[in-house]
């Protein structure tokens, strides 16, 4: 029986590690989507969804119509909360019809397309012919990035993405993250 106790605490501390590690040290806390003129570009779908503690997901869809798209600019500023959400390190935009050519061209926004590449049909350059698509980007996709490929400090942080389309303020995305 003495040996009982650190035993079982022993276990305890490996269960402990064990559901440290496996949870997503990652949550999405909020999503937002804005459309600005919905004859042009508007919002069929904006969820955040989770179907259970560690399956947890990001869809956005946008109609468009008024096709083809053939310019496309994306501004995506990164903030975190101090007092308020303060611009954090990323500010940039990109010209969205090159960039897929021209991806190790731009590291910064290499790193944020590669979280949504496989969900999404963007994965081509200009002309889009299509509504624009961005299926269940997982939780887990994001804690990948931000905590092994380029980790972030802890706190509370904000991506928004502007998009210009054909030259048109279409709308932005603005998803809310907490790493802990
Ligand atoms: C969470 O949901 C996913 C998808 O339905 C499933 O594959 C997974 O096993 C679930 N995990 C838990 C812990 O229930
Ligand atoms: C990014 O820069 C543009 C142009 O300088 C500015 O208008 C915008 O407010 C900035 N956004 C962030 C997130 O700092
Ligand atoms: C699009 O995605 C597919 C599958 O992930 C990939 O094989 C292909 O190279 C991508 N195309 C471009 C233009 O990046």
């Amino acid at each position: 029986m003495m040996y009982a106790k650190p035993t079982l605490l022993i276990w305890f501390l490996v269960l402990m590690f064990l559901i440290k590690e496996v949870r997503p040290r990652v949550e999405f806390t909020n999503l937002k989507c804005t459309s600005v003129d919905e004859d042009f570009a508007e919002f069929s779908q904006c969820t955040l969804k989770s179907i259970n503690r560690t399956y947890k997901y990001v869809s956005v869809r946008v109609k468009l119509y008024k096709l083809p798209i053939t310019k496309a600019r994306v501004n995506f500023g990164l903030y975190k909360r101090f007092n308020g959400y303060k611009p954090f390190l990323y500010n940039q935009t990109v010209d969205g019809c090159r960039f897929f050519n021209r991806q190790k061209a731009n590291p910064v926004a290499k790193y944020f397309f590669d979280m949504i590449k496989d969900a999404s049909n963007l994965n081509h350059s200009c002309p889009y012919n299509h509504d624009l698509i961005v299926e269940k980007v997982s939780i887990d996709t994001v804690d990948h990035h931000v905590t092994n490929i380029l980790p972030y400090p802890k706190g509370d942080y904000m991506l928004e993405t502007q998009w210009m389309l054909n030259d048109k303020f279409a709308g932005e995305i603005q998803v809310y993250l907490s790493l802990f």
